[in-house]
């Protein structure tokens, strides 16, 4: 039928009733909140290029995981900056590393939020890349055997789940048999599968120092300009027993949700990154848009495109932000472009 007989806005006219319609949910059980910990009492360093974010020490840590959980926020993904780097990048897996001495106090002091690691070794290596070298050149198979001990040690320490990042050839399996020789097989691998090289993640090196010392990571994370391989990617990481799939960054990379939600039946989380938080942070600043219609709005396109779960810089907030009154999330007070 068409108009005048069929007419779209009526269903639009009453918040409530655009509220019954609506095609996409989002609650506070569904976001991550991304915590950077490193060495040290009382830290709480803001990141200049993530304002509202901040670096923490453990004692600090334990107390914003215990406010997100207070705002609804159930789980959170651990980033560590350790004292020390070096080229095999002992901070990572060390049994007093700074994630792993973070995990136990978490386990101690707030045990209801669950506990997930990014297993990557850029941040603990002194030349900032993502494994080890062999001359300029990083090496897959030498690397795997360390990325394997950091999941290990991050399940020691009382991790829920590990999020390997290094996007290296064969970790996941890798990863699966140590986890699993060692009495961790409940533990579930969130595998980083598609994750594109990408100039998003530019906030994050600074925040965890991490940039790479010369090159880049165009040797092992996607090209930006590939969305079947993606496909690949996923596809060998459920294989090698990957039980969930991130695509990143997020709303870049829409159509790679989407296709991968239709492709497998497995979850698949998105994670929204540093530099989409900054792009929002930044223009909010200045008052060109507005930071909660824009944040929302975002976490809303990624949830319809078909994840599951968001790792997002906006997690407390956008928490605080779903748990106010119905119809209020977004569109309740008006803002430029709505
Ligand atoms: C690697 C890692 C990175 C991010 C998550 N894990 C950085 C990188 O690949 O250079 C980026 C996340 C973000 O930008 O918020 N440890």
């Amino acid at each position: 039928m068409r108009f005048p007989a069929t007419r779209l806005r009526r269903l639009r006219m009453h918040p409530r009733l655009r509220d019954l319609v609506r095609e996409t949910d989002l609650s506070p059980d569904r976001l991550v909140l991304p915590l950077f910990v490193k060495p040290g009492r009382s830290v709480r360093q803001e990141i200049a290029s993530m304002p509202g974010q901040f670096v923490y020490s453990v004692d600090t840590l334990i107390e914003e995981a215990g406010a997100a959980f207070a705002d609804g926020i159930g789980a959170i993904i651990l980033f560590g900056i350790p004292k020390s780097k070096d080229d095999r990048a002992s901070g990572a897996y060390a049994d007093d590393g700074i994630v792993q001495l973070a995990l136990r106090k978490l386990r101690e002091e707030v045990p209801g939020v669950l506990r997930l690691t990014d297993v990557c070794l850029c941040q603990y290596t002194d030349h900032g890349h993502c494994g080890v070298l062999e001359g300029k050149k990083i090496a897959n198979d030498p690397t795997l055997e360390l990325l394997s001990r950091t999941a290990v040690s991050h399940a020691r320490a009382g991790a829920d789940m590990v999020a390997p990042s290094d996007m290296m050839d064969g970790r996941v399996g890798v990863i699966r048999r140590a986890l699993d020789e060692t009495g961790f097989t409940d533990l579930p691998i969130l595998s980083y599968a598609a994750k594109y090289a990408s100039a998003f993640y530019g906030p994050f090196r600074d925040a965890a120092d991490s940039t790479p010392s010369f090159g880049d990571r165009r040797s092992h994370q996607m090209d930006a300009r590939n969305r079947r391989e993606a496909m690949r990617e996923i596809a060998l990481d459920l294989e090698e027993g990957a039980d969930v799939i991130m695509i990143k960054p997020a709303l870049p990379c829409l159509d790679v949700i989407r296709d991968t939600c239709q492709r497998f039946d497995i979850p698949v989380a998105a994670y929204q990154v540093s530099g989409e938080y900054a792009l929002v942070a930044a223009a909010a600043e200045r008052g060109w848009i507005d930071r909660r219609e824009l944040a929302l709005e975002s976490l809303f396109a990624i949830r319809r495109a078909g994840a599951s779960f968001i790792i997002t810089y906006f997690a407390r907030e956008a928490a605080r932000w779903l748990s106010q009154a119905p119809g209020s999330a977004p569109g309740k007070k008006k803002a430029a472009g709505t």
